[in-house]
């Protein structure tokens, strides 16, 4: 009798073990790839907000602070830096594109989630919407307060990021920002905030969707080329081509635009007031860099609108029009396509279509 008891609580166990096994199988893969900021910051207090070191827990740590994220899918986490984002390079857009289209590539996840600081996670994320080669979902997420603050919000923004990195629904929807329960394109994200933890807006053109009660529901989809219908690949560059952008303001000159001449730049984004327009003081020297071969393209310091094309007075080469894209974003655009080539026609169209 007690070996039979025996039996049967041995095949329950085995049972138990190979469901919870098939269980793991079924669930989707998200690899987290961390590379610093505030959601990995350590600070001095409970109650400090500011003066923390920025990207100082690892990956670990912080997935330990989350356990419900093995119940959404299997994660599992690697470093890719440990910066403050204020500090993002070149260098490290190209490795971590490399790094996302390696993972696809080789079938080892169905998404991937960034942990990234906040200050310039929305030109991390255009620059991957841009060089992604799949459509499984990629979802940046970061952190108001370090992970060491009363009500960080870091933990939850980590379960939504993987939640969405784990949905089909988020497929083909170009690379994603998810942060306080929004769910935001990378081509219209901004952090429009310095310090609230719903610092994250499309000030141009609305969310894509919200993690509802944990669930990520999409409302709308972005038109504009990205990911697999990009024509950018930075498989084999090391650098990419150096594009500056100056602000201009009222009593503007031409000192910055001969100081980027002079510097060697291949393009220059002319964030104007209003319509991207241009301060009559500083238009000779941007037509001269025109007039050499230096792309310009205007866009808006307003923060919102697109830039429409405008008419010079001067005859010469256009000034291009950076559309609905921040200055930000119009220049990581315009390193882009001058990889692929230097004829402001062409380059014009890339801003209308992606
Ligand atoms: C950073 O961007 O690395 C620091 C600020 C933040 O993550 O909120």
């Amino acid at each position: 009798m007690k070996l039979l008891l025996a039996s049967v609580l041995f095949l329950l166990l085995v049972n138990a073990i190979a469901g919870q096994k098939a269980e793991a199988a079924a669930q989707p893969r998200v690899i987290i790839l961390a590379t610093g900021g505030t959601i990995a910051g350590r600070a001095a207090s409970e109650t400090a907000v500011t003066g923390y070191q920025a990207g100082d827990l690892n990956i670990a740590s912080l997935m330990e602070k989350v356990p419900e994220l093995q119940e959404v899918a299997t994660v599992t986490g690697e470093t890719v830096c440990a910066i403050d984002s204020k500090d993002m390079t070149d260098d490290i857009w190209l490795r971590l594109a490399r790094r996302v289209n390696e993972i696809f590539a080789a079938g080892e996840a169905d998404g991937i989630v960034i942990t990234h600081g906040t200050d310039t996670m929305e030109e991390t994320a255009w620059f991957l919407n841009l060089t992604v080669q799949s459509d499984r979902p990629v979802v940046l997420t970061g952190a108001m307060r370090p992970a060491t603050a009363i009500s960080a919000d870091g933990p939850m923004n980590l379960l939504e990021a993987v939640r969405t990195a784990a949905c089909p629904d988020a497929a083909g929807q170009g690379v994603l920002i998810v942060m306080n329960g929004d769910i935001n394109a990378a081509r219209e994200a901004a952090k429009t905030n310095t310090l609230n933890t719903d610092a994250f807006r499309p000030p141009s053109l609305g969310l894509l969707g919200y993690v509802n009660d944990g669930v990520p529901t999409f409302y709308r989809a972005s038109t504009r080329r990205h990911t697999t219908r990009s024509e950018f690949d930075v498989a084999r560059l090391d650098a990419l081509p150096y594009v500056k952008i100056l602000y201009g303001h009222a009593g503007d000159d031409s000192l910055f635009v001969e100081a980027a001449v002079k510097a060697g730049v291949r393009g220059i984004v002319y964030a104007g007031p209003g319509n991207g327009s241009v301060h009559r003081d500083a238009e000779a020297a941007l037509a001269e860099a025109a007039a050499r071969g230096i792309i310009v393209v205007r866009a808006t310091r307003t923060g919102s609108g697109a830039v429409v094309p405008e008419a010079l007075p001067t005859d010469g080469p256009p000034f291009l029009s950076a559309g609905t894209l921040s200055p930000t974003k119009a220049r990581i655009l315009l390193q882009l396509a001058l990889t692929r080539t230097n004829r402001p026609d062409e380059i014009q169209e890339m801003f209308r279509t992606y």
